[in-house]
């Protein structure tokens, strides 16, 4: 939007001549700064013509409270010791989800608000639509800001559960969902979405910085005075954090982002924050037809079903949290097509694929400045665990030589600059799952041998110190 300096100079102008109380500010809709004037770029962030004009009310939340102190504290608020507070987080409502569960750290916390966030398509509406209907017997409220009440029935016709206790409201007013939780008393709250929800007492757009917060602070203090559970989901912006101000993820108990990729079928909730549990929880799932499926042995879906023997595919013990993961690496290495050697990586990262090309080249003296590298983590996985390393050499050097790696084979370690092979954590949790999926041997850091814990008995642990070792074992005297 454009607008004239002379339109600034008269709308400022009872402020600057202190004629009246600041009631508008211009607000930064990326970080949430306020501004008096309007300007091009946001002071706070650096983000460009992002600055909105918001009416401020004095009642909104963070201005000074007019509570008078002597008379309101003390019955609910006054100061007690620690020992006399009762709790009730401790009851937990286990879901029929345990991949929910597990990422809510051990189920439902009353009085409890979680923060859902997550790509446009990506399934936020389905995995509460379907967490919603498994919640029977409760009474569950599903409001809802962006689809109409047929949509809603036609998503929930796909679902194969059912709940008579569900209602469904379509309606972005929070006066209006706040008389709803007064009149029916759910048990649980479904927000789709945030930002789709306006108060009254802001006169700024829905979406807005400040109707976000408003709208926001308004339910906490209903689902906490009531202690009734709540979800919100919460659209996320062009850098993939959750839209709106900052300030939101402060305010609520847990944040799970939704992730996954377009083209494949595999979807990862993950905690963010949680204030009733860890922050190290994945849950999986899987979009079907008829809605999410709980993905309970992760591993499975990771690793090609075939007894085929190629090369150029290795297998890593990672982990996913505090999950650990086995996942398929593939490498082609194939004599350069054109001028320059070509390095791509899908779901790993580049950087550390050419560092890693470089120690095979230098340390181990394979020519592979002269070779196209492809690598591929299948499942659309993005691994980051350093872990992985061992298993990345091998595939490479498995294609370059067209040997095949026995497919009974694990590896966990970390190579270093020097070739070295290094130790990584939650070893003993990898080699469990490796043993469990019929793995009969895993190559670690000699290093973290002698340290190792109990280990199942059906799963060799090798532990090795250079890559001339690992390559002499794996494929016999490179
Ligand atoms: P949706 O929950 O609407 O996403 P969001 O709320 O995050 O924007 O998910 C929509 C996608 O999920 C849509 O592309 C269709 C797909 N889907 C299925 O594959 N199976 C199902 O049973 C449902 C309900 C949706
Ligand atoms: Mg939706």
């Amino acid at each position: 939007m454009i607008r004239s300096p002379f339109h600034f100079r008269i709308r400022n102008l009872p402020y600057i001549c202190g004629m009246a109380k600041i009631k508008t500010a211009f607000i930064c809709q990326e970080c949430g700064t306020q501004h008096i004037k309007w300007q091009g770029q946001c002071s706070g962030c650096q983000a460009w013509g992002s600055l909105v004009e918001e009416k401020l009310d004095p009642r909104m939340s963070g201005s000074k409270s007019s509570a008078k102190p002597g008379k309101s504290w003390t019955m609910k608020s006054a100061p007690k010791p620690l020992s006399e507070i009762e709790t009730s987080q401790e009851i937990r409502h286990l879901t029929p989800d345990a991949e929910m569960n597990r990422v809510l750290g051990g189920g439902i916390v009353p009085g409890s608000v979680t923060l859902i966030g997550g790509e446009p398509g990506i399934g936020k509406s389905t995995l509460l639509l379907q967490l919603a209907l498994q919640l029977a017997p409760l009474n569950i409220l599903y409001v809802s800001g962006e689809e109409s009440e047929s949509q809603i029935k036609m998503r929930a016709g796909r679902i194969a559960y059912q709940n008579d206790n569900l209602l469904v409201a379509t309606e972005t007013l929070i006066e209006r969902i706040l008389d709803f939780m007064d009149e029916l008393a759910p048990q649980v709250v479904v927000i789709d979405s945030i930002q789709t929800m306006y108060t009254e007492q802001i006169e700024s757009a829905p979406g807005s910085v400040s109707q976000v917060r408003e709208s926001t602070a308004r339910l906490i203090r209903q689902a906490k005075d009531r202690g009734i559970p709540m979800f919100l989901v919460g659209h996320i912006n062009k850098e993939g954090s959750i839209a709106g101000p900052k300030v939101l993820e402060h305010m609520v108990d847990t944040v799970l982002t939704f992730e996954g990729d377009q083209h494949n079928s595999y979807r990862i909730v993950r905690t963010n924050k949680n204030r009733f549990g860890s922050t190290m929880e994945i849950g999986i799932y899987e979009m079907m037809a008829q809605g999410l499926r709980e993905v309970s042995n992760p591993s499975e879906i990771f690793l090609s079903a075939s007894d085929e023997q190629f090369s150029g595919v290795c297998i890593s013990a990672t982990m996913e949290g505090m999950r650990p993961l086995l996942v398929e690496i593939q490498a082609l290495v194939s004599p350069m097509a054109y001028g320059n050697a070509q390095r791509s990586a899908t779901g790993f990262d580049l950087r550390r694929l050419n560092m890693l090309l470089a120690v095979l080249e230098k340390r181990c003296g394979f020519k592979l400045g002269v070779q196209d590298v492809f690598i591929n983590i299948t499942g659309g996985l993005k691994v980051e665990d350093p872990a992985v390393d061992l298993a990345l050499i091998c595939a490479v050097i498995s294609s370059l030589h067209d040997l095949p790696v026995d497919p009974a084979t694990a590896f966990a370690a970390e190579v270093g600059l020097s070739g070295e092979i290094r130790s990584i954590s939650r070893l003993e949790p990898r080699i469990a799952e490796a043993a469990k999926l019929g793995f009969k041997t895993i190559f670690v850091a000699k290093s973290q041998v002698a340290s190792l814990g109990k280990v199942s008995a059906d799963i060799e642990v090798v532990g090795v110190g250079k890559l001339e070792e690992v390559f002499r074992r794996v494929f016999g005297g490179e």
